[in-house]
């Protein structure tokens, strides 16, 4: 019988597991800005990784299981500013074999659940514009384009456009209501 999903917060001994999580990422897709090399060399720099994320007030590491695999994750990082405080940047990953199970979207929605608990209401991100999965998937989540950074990223030597997004949960929760009400 196949495991339920698992979303939970990353602890220090899924290190070996979210390395190979994170090889596999950024392996396989060309959509994020690091390089496979630009992650963490080992597990133990894994380690470091989850430790200083855990230790980042109001920010989450989220990771998705099945089977025991770790098979995507999700970063919440909290605004540190006083001024930045109801803000948040968001990222996600999900393997290709298991894309399209619904996976990103429950990761995107516990990360919701972790910045509102977090007094957090607005979540930012940025995405190219090619990134058609990414898009489909931050759209049905409720996020808008705000705005083009032309030639933000470099990739095999072309500059390429990214879209910022964002979402204000307050909003969209009263749109929800007001739909229901
Ligand atoms: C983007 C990504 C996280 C989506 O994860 P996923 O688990 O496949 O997404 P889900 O199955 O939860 O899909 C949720 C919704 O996203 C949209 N979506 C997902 N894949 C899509 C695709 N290939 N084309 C269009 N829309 C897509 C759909 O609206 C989908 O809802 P539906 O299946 O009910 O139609 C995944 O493709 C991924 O990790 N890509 C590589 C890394 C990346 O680009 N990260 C984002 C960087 S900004």
């Amino acid at each position: 019988m196949t495991d339920a999903l698992v979303i939970r917060e990353a602890v220090k001994a899924d290190a070996p597991d979210l390395k190979r999580l994170g090889d596999a990422l950024l392996t396989e897709t060309a959509y994020f800005h690091r390089l496979p090399q630009e992650r963490a060399a080992t597990a133990a720099d894994m380690a470091a990784v989850i430790e200083a994320m855990a230790a980042a007030p109001r920010s989450a590491y989220l990771t998705a299981w099945r089977d025991g695999a770790a098979i995507g994750e999700a970063v919440l990082l909290a605004g540190q500013l006083q001024r930045l405080r109801h803000s948040g940047t968001v990222g996600v990953g999900v393997l290709a074999r298991c894309a399209r199970q619904g996976v990103g979207r429950r990761l995107m929605r516990a990360i919701e659940a972790r910045a509102r608990d977090a007094g957090i209401d607005r979540l930012e991100l940025t995405v190219l514009v090619d990134n058609a999965p990414a898009l489909g998937l931050y759209k049905s989540l409720g996020y808008a384009v705000e705005g083009r950074k032309s030639g933000s990223v470099l990739i095999d030597g072309a500059l390429k456009d990214e879209f910022v997004m964002a979402k204000c949960l307050a909003l969209s929760e009263l749109a929800q209501n007001g739909e229901s009400g």
